[in-house]
């Protein structure tokens, strides 16, 4: 199934939308935050989410450690992605997320990473974007292959806070390929 002759719209999120993000990191099983490589222990309680991207929301973008993009599908939230690590005019990490599973291999992940790279790329100022997914979580490292990212190396580390220690794949994609 192919979600194909939906409109597909990537765009900066606002500070409301963050609930989403919130939520689905929330709500989540114990099982598929392990599958993301997420430790479910150490997923913040809601009042410190809110506290985080409420501070994060009121810095310019130069001072951002944190960028979210919300994803939407017919005018309908479907999923996000966000940014981190973020060395502005230099580089930056991104994740991805489409919310539901019944919205997932339909295509919907690689045109989004389209969108959102440029994004970043746009508004970072960035030079290249990186993506570091759980090694063994196949969907990610499917769709940043699909999306035009070159598979650059594979190493163990602990990606983020939420993150146990795992082997992660490590995606680029140069400003000068897209821009
Ligand atoms: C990762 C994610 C955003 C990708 O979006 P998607 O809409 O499912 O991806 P697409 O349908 O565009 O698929 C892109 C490619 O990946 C492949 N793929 C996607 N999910 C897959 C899976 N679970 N198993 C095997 N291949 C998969 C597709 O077959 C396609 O391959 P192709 O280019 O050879 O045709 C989505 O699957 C998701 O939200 N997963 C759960 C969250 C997650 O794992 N996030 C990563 C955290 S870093």
């Amino acid at each position: 199934m192919n979600d194909a002759s939906s409109i597909r719209i990537a765009r900066p999120m606002q500070l409301f939308e963050t609930a989403l993000v919130i939520d689905y990191f929330l709500n989540a099983t114990p099982e598929y935050l392990n599958s993301l490589g997420v430790d479910p222990k150490l997923v913040p309680e809601r009042a410190l989410w809110i506290a985080r991207f409420e501070q994060q929301f009121a810095l310019p973008v130069e001072e951002r450690k944190v960028l979210l993009v919300l994803w939407e599908l017919d005018d309908k939230p479907v999923g996000f992605s966000s940014s981190d690590k973020i060395r502005f005019g230099e580089e930056a990490h991104m994740h991805l997320h489409i919310f539901n599973p019944e919205r997932r291999l339909r295509g919907n992940g690689t045109a989004f990473v389209r969108q959102t790279a440029k994004i970043y790329l746009e508004t970072l100022k960035l030079k290249r974007l990186f993506c570091e997914p759980y090694a063994l979580n196949v969907a990610p490292n499917r769709t940043l292959q699909a999306a035009g990212f070159k598979y650059i190396k594979t190493y163990e580390t602990t990606p983020g806070l939420m993150n146990f220690r795992q082997p992660v794949t490590q995606w680029m994609l140069e400003r000068e390929a897209v821009l």
